[in-house]
């Protein structure tokens, strides 16, 4: 009992005296409150800050002292506090520290908060407060120690009473807008170890006195307008260890007293006007890690004592004027990082010593000295320039070249040596560059050709190699540069083809290859770049057709011009032979013909088909599909005349088909048997392709009775009618029979792949026997003329079956082997749904020279007398032996025009083609020219119709002019 009461007395005794010693409801909870009052805190971050809790030491960010309870510290950084900061913190009368840094706090600086007598820490860094600094904050600063007013909105000047705080220790005003000069006052704070006022308008010389700050560690002045000299007596701070005076217009030299700043690790000085040379002492400052003169206006040799700094990890002296060459002694400095001194007037050699390992025994004393006692880890490191990640020596004049070894320099991140004087090859270790992601060599004069080692250097993003004499190709293995955006090789010699593995790098956004010699056609897949801003091309020696898609619908035309033989709507150039050019002969198909009669493989298989397939598949190949394999579909053949309809069973030869359709895969041939015996691969040889144009790729294949088709697979697959449309107007087409015709024999339907099946024209195309250079003879008088005949009765008998032909071209009319033309590819156009006349335009008629005028964008109706004008140039054309239209260095040549005039000029002979040799009949060639102006005139009812143009040219052709005047 007695225990029982014992134990109560003594927990009582210590409730009383627990709560004695907690602070009653005191000034602090008040103060707090107060304070909490004038704040907006959008994310209830001070709910616990509640009047009911008169014990704040639990508060958040509030500290107590653990034996008077009172508040001590008050931590409220970063908690998206707007709104004032009020006066109730006057009430805190034992706070040490307030930080209410990174908040959104407004209104100016409460000059009462420094008459809290015990505050030494004050953070209202990151706010919006503005105003200027009140003048009487200062002037009873008692025990403050550090302030920090950075990244504020402060305007006015520095306030001269700062120098009333002997205790202050760090200040921070960076990042306002204070302006005025910098109040002497300031180098009385002796106490001072941190200096911070850059990035404001603080303007004026800096006031001499600063040799007063024994103590100070830190000055940062950058990013002011600070003019006249750096300070003679710098050199007292004698434990300074960073000195910013960076972009400032500071002038003068550097003063001699800084030679005793041996604790320096940083001095910037970058963007002055600072001039003269650089100290020979500035070697003794030997704890310097960085070390930034740019931009100024220094001269003569960079100092050689540069190597005495054996810490020094960032060099930078770009945009000044040194001279020389880079100290040998450099070599020491194995620690560099990062070493810019571009933009100088430097010469000599490229400094080789600098990709040079240094061999083990070369480790020099006092580095194994420092080396082992201070910094052990450099003791274990092998100095060489290894660790260097920055390395710009561009726009100097430097000379030499690379050393074969540069690739030693395997930390390299960024290397530019680019508008030098640097000769020689790029040596083949610049695959060994794994890390480097930025390599700049342009503006060399580098030959040679680009290693393909290149694909080493796997982290490349940006290769500048433009304005050298680099020959040779492009290597295939820069696909290996897998995150390569930036590829400019323009201004070279560079020859061969693009390579199509370019395509596959995906992060491509700027590509230049213009100013070469590069030859072959555009790699199609490059339309799959989907990152390009920009891929120029322009004079080189490409051809073929541009590659339509995704950054190529809008490429610049400024981007491709400049290749004669580049082909597409952007050059306003037509494609050269969709239909038969001259044929390489697969090896095989000989026996196929030889044998056709009695065939050995009397097997059903229908390669017919899987041929067909295999042209699909060509397409399909590109999304990553597999191949094909070999049908077992029997053709069913029916009578010769009726239409052979011919339906796959299932779909599942075509599982790499993204559509379903269990319509798919027909084959209609109008005549004769549907196998083909040159197979699938033969198919996909490019040897069987015969041409591209406006409406697809041409393939050569051999049908089973040994006659030669050519299947035209259509690209604008997306544009086609329904299957039902397609396949009338195919089966009108298909009626048209006419020797002056190229007959369509059959097509193949599904929803993504259509293919016309056209008889097969051995001789070329009439473009070739006009154009070709390589052709031996040239067409005589006699032959051109039943050329333009003979075009005329076909196209007469299309317009009588009502068919516009709508694209004709020299390179649409074949020539068979007797000399007889056949008009191919008419009437695609019906195959396409009703289309803006736009496009029709810029995807067929893109045969700038045959297109008629009413053929612009707009609302003339389209007829015959289109065609007729594209059979008067055509005419033009067979007689002068010229292109529609000529593309001379800098000058462009219409056919129609030029004849014209010399037609009006009364030389008009002189127009046909001058390898006839005058051997031909004046009266018979210039009234067809005459026609063929007629034809191409600009007005659509002053062309004749065609049935009156056959009519005409029966009449101009001489009775008595039987002979052939053959070369
Ligand atoms: C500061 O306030 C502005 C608007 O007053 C707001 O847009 C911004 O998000 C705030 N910043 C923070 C850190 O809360
Ligand atoms: C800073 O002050 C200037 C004018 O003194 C004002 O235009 C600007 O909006 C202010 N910026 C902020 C972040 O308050
Ligand atoms: C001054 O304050 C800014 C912003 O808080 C900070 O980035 C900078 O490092 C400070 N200066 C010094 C010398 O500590
Ligand atoms: C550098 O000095 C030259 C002559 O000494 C002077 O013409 C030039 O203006 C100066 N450049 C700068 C940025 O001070």
């Amino acid at each position: 009992m007695l225990l029982k009461v014992l134990v109560l007395l003594v927990l009582a005794s210590v409730v009383v005296v627990v709560k004695t010693q907690q602070p009653t409801f005191n000034d602090d909870v008040l103060g707090l409150i107060f304070f909490k009052a004038g704040l907006e805190d959008p994310n209830a971050k001070l709910k616990s800050w509640s009047e009911d809790d008169n014990d704040p030491c639990n508060w958040v960010g509030v500290k107590c002292d653990p034996t008077s309870y009172r508040v001590t510290e008050l931590h409220l950084d970063g908690l998206s506090l707007s709104g004032h900061v009020g006066r109730g913190l006057l009430r805190l009368q034992f706070l040490q520290v307030l930080s209410l840094s990174n908040n959104n706090l407004t209104g100016t600086i409460n000059s009462e908060l420094s008459r809290i007598g015990s505050l030494q820490i004050i953070d209202l860094s990151g706010n919006s407060l503005s105003g200027s600094i009140p003048d009487d904050f200062f002037a009873q600063c008692g025990s403050l120690k550090s302030v920090s007013f950075a990244r504020n909105n402060l305007t006015g000047q520095i306030p001269d009473s700062l120098s009333s705080c002997s205790m202050l220790v760090w200040l921070n005003f960076s990042s306002n807008q204070i302006s005025g000069q910098l109040p002497s006052s300031i180098w009385y704070l002796r106490s001072l170890q941190s200096l911070d006022i850059s990035g404001n308008l603080v303007e004026g010389e800096i006031p001499q006195g600063m040799g007063n700050l024994y103590d100070l560690r830190q000055i940062n002045f950058g990013n002011n307008r600070f003019s006249g000299r750096l300070p003679g007596d710098i050199g007292s701070c004698s434990l300074l260890k960073v000195v910013d005076f960076s972009e400032n217009y500071l002038s003068g030299g550097f003063p001699d007293s800084m030679q005793r700043l041996n604790s320096c690790t940083v001095i910037s000085l970058r963007g002055n006007s600072f001039r003269g040379s650089v100290p020979g002492w500035i070697g003794e400052l030997t704890s310097l890690e960085s070390l930034d003169l740019s931009a100024n206006n220094f001269t003569g040799e960079i100092p050689s004592s540069l190597g005495n700094l054996q810490f020094l990890r960032e060099l930078n002296l770009s945009m000044n004027q040194f001279t020389g060459a880079l100290p040998e002694s450099m070599a020491n400095c194995f620690n560099l990082l990062a070493l810019d001194v571009s933009q100088n007037l430097l010469t000599g050699n490229v400094p080789s010593w600098m990709f040079k390992k240094n061999e083990k025994g070369e480790i020099n004393s006092v580095n194994s000295f420092i080396g082992s006692m201070e910094n052990p880890w450099l003791a274990s490191r092998e100095p060489s320039y290894q660790g260097l990640q920055v390395l710009d020596l561009s726009s100097n004049a430097l000379s030499g070249e690379l050393p074969s070894n540069f690739g030693v320099l395997s930390s390299l991140v960024f290397f530019n040596m680019s508008r030098n004087h640097l000769f020689g090859s790029i040596p083949a270790s610049i695959g060994e560059l794994k890390a480097t992601e930025v390599i700049d060599l342009s503006d060399n004069k580098l030959n040679g050709s680009i290693p393909s080692e290149i694909g080493g250097a796997v982290s490349l993003k940006e290769l500048r190699l433009q304005r050298n004499f680099l020959s040779g190709k492009i290597p295939t293995q820069i696909v290996h540069c897998s995150s390569l955006a930036t590829l400019i090789l323009s201004q070279n010699n560079l020859s061969g083809s693009i390579p199509p593995a370019i395509a596959n790098l995906s992060n491509l956004e700027y590509v230049d290859l213009s100013l070469n010699s590069l030859t072959g056609s555009l790699p199609k897949e490059l339309a799959n770049l989907s990152q390009l801003v920009s891929f120029n091309i322009s004079h080189n020696h490409l051809n073929g057709e541009l590659p339509t898609g995704g950054f190529f619908n809008t490429i610049p035309t400024s981007s491709v011009s400049g290749n004669p033989s580049l082909c597409g709507s952007v050059v306003n150039r037509s494609c050269p032979a969709v239909h038969p050019k001259p044929i390489v002969l697969n090896p095989n198909s000989s026996d196929s013909i030889g044998g056709s009669s009695q065939n050995h493989h009397r097997k059903k298989i229908v390669l017919s088909i899987s041929a067909l397939i295999a042209i699909g598949a060509a397409a399909f190949i590109v999304i990553g599909v597999v191949a094909v394999t070999v049908l077992n579909i029997h053709v069913r053949s029916s009578m010769a005349r009726a239409p052979t309809a011919l339906t796959l069973s299932g779909g599942e030869e075509f599982s790499c088909s993204p559509t379903n359709d269990p319509n798919y895969g027909k084959l209609v041939m109008f005549s004769g048997d549907a196998d083909f015996v040159a197979g699938a691969h033969a198919l996909l040889n490019k040897d069987c392709e015969l041409g591209r144009g406006g409406f697809g790729v041409v393939y050569r294949t051999i049908l089973r009775d040994g006659r030669s088709v050519a299947i035209k697979k259509l690209t604008v697959a997306s544009l086609i009618k329904s299957q039902e449309e397609f396949e009338r107007e195919v089966k009108t087409l298909g009626k048209i029979r006419h020797q002056n015709l190229v007959a369509l024999e059959g097509y193949y339907w599904t929803p993504s792949l259509q293919l016309l099946i056209y008889e097969f024209i051995p001789s070329g195309s009439l473009y070739k026997h006009l154009h070709d250079e390589h052709s031996k003879s040239s067409l005589s008088w006699r032959q051109r003329f039943h050329i333009i005949l003979g075009m005329a009765k076909g196209i007469a008998y299309l317009h009588r079956m009502n068919v516009i032909h709508y694209n004709l071209k020299s390179t649409n009319v074949l020539i068979d082997s007797s000399g007889e033309p056949k008009v191919g590819d008419f009437g695609l156009a019906r195959l396409l749904p009703t289309l803006d006349r736009c496009i029709l335009s810029s995807k067929i008629q893109s045969a700038l020279g045959y297109m008629a005028p009413e053929f612009a964008c707009k609302t003339v109706k389209i007829t015959e007398k289109c065609d007729v004008y594209g059979f008067g140039v055509l005419v033009l054309e067979v007689i002068t032996g010229k292109r529609p239209v000529e593309y001379m260095e800098d000058d462009v040549v219409v056919l129609c025009d030029m004849v014209r005039g010399a037609l009006e000029d009364g030389r008009v002979e002189e127009c046909v083609d001058g390898r006839l040799r005058n051997n031909f009949p004046a009266e018979e060639a210039i009234p067809v020219v005459k026609l063929g102006l007629i034809c191409a005139s600009q007005v659509p009812s002053n062309r004749p119709d065609m049935e009156e143009v056959v009519n005409i040219l029966e009449l101009i052709q001489c009775p008595s002019d039987g002979q052939e005047e053959l070369e």
